[in-house]
């Protein structure tokens, strides 16, 4: 085990409490963006790159299919160290218009024994104009990346769609994606907005500002129906695909729950899953799909492509198990597709309907 394993950051990022801890690893990965040794050596040692997971989406190629989750970098700082962590994709944000502080702390939480996370961060972040300003200064960068917007917690909902039409507007030149997020739980009043009439009116609006491709971010807490409903409503109304899902306020998942803030990592995976394959049921082949949720091995991302998942993200487990764990799912997906015998993922994606 190196000096630099993630083993041993561990052990001293979870002596802080977790949000000091997250401030100190974006550090370290700033510092790192600055060192082009570290960044070649990191990206050898944890980025896999194999034809049989190379995918052209949204007019990009995704070298592999395993992404950053919103949420981790909601203010664009860590784009350029995020392949030295195996990520073949990465997604901002959430960003807001105005700069905003989030909730009041502490509102990050670990449940170690179950290998979860609970947070109420309530989108703090630097506002649009901060993230405008990284992505400008991004000289060079060769892999995806999706931006993901949500409202500022001080707009009426009446007024959501004046945030969102300024989050087009701003971003619509930057990135790869845009994703809206209306599913977190840590806006009052936000997933309210995931109705048909506010879907329709945001798609016809973003088909107006933008030719990026748009997506929509959806919780897991509602039924199955209502997610399939919601989501072709989506795709009707011209979304480009669906990332399913965001945290979970169930809290009876573990008596170790606060009673606030949404749950992700380990006691999501069957939930998000579970409303992932309906999905998936539904609407693989209709639009692209990408699944998100307690994602925590190879298997598990098999899972959900074979679902109807083109593409994963991680967040959770990234913090208990470090960037090995997206080389493992990387690696182990491109075995499982050849145990399969398969030759290339999109032959596995969907595999389950066709
Ligand atoms: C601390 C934290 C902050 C998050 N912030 C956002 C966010 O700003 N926007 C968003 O769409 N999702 C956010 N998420 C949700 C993740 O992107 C992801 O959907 C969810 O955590 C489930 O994936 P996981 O189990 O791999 O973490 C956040 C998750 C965590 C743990």
């Amino acid at each position: 085990m190196s000096l630099l394993s993630y083993d041993n950051l561990k052990k001293i990022l979870f002596k802080f409490d977790p949000e000091t801890a997250h401030t100190l690893a974006g550090l370290g990965l700033r510092a790192e963006s600055l060192c082009p040794p570290l960044l070649r050596h990191f990206k050898e040692k944890f980025f896999v790159s194999d034809p049989m997971l190379h995918q052209e989406l949204f007019g990009r190629t995704f070298e592999n299919p395993v992404g950053l989750g919103a949420g981790f970098d909601k203010n664009g700082q860590y784009i350029t160290a995020m392949p030295t962590m195996g990520f073949g994709f990465t997604e901002i944000g959430t960003v807001t218009p105005k700069p905003q502080p989030g909730n009041a702390k502490p509102r990050l939480f670990r449940l170690i024994e179950d290998r979860s996370i609970q947070n109420a961060m309530g989108f703090n972040n630097k506002g649009m104009g901060y993230m405008l300003t990284q992505l400008e200064k991004l000289y060079f960068f060769d892999y995806p990346i999706g931006i993901n917007i949500g409202k500022n917690k001080v707009t009426p909902e009446e007024k959501a769609l004046e945030d969102y039409e300024t989050l087009f507007h701003a971003f619509k030149d930057y990135g790869d994606y845009i994703v809206i997020n209306i599913s977190s739980p840590n806006t009052p009043g936000l997933r309210d907005l995931q109705n048909e009439q506010f879907i329709n009116d945001i798609f016809a609006m973003a088909k107006r500002i933008t030719d990026q491709p748009v997506l929509l971010k959806i919780a897991p807490d509602m039924s199955p129906e209502d997610a399939i409903a919601l989501s072709t409503t989506a795709v009707e109304a011209g979304a480009a695909g669906i990332i399913a899902t965001n945290t979970t306020i169930d809290y009876s998942l573990t008596p170790h729950a606060k009673d606030f803030g949404g749950i992700s990592g380990a006691l999501l995976t069957e939930k998000s899953y579970r409303l992932f394959r309906e999905l998936g049921k539904a609407l693989y082949g209709k639009t692209l799909l990408i699944s998100v949720g307690g994602i925590d091995s190879a298997e598990e991302a098999y899972r959900r492509i074979k679902a109807g998942a083109s593409l994963v993200q991680v967040y959770s487990m990234l913090i208990y198990q470090g960037p090995a764990l997206i080389k493992e799912i990387n690696t182990g997906l491109i075995e499982l597709l050849k145990k399969d015998g398969y030759n290339h993922i999109s032959e596995a994606i969907g595999a389950d309907w066709k």
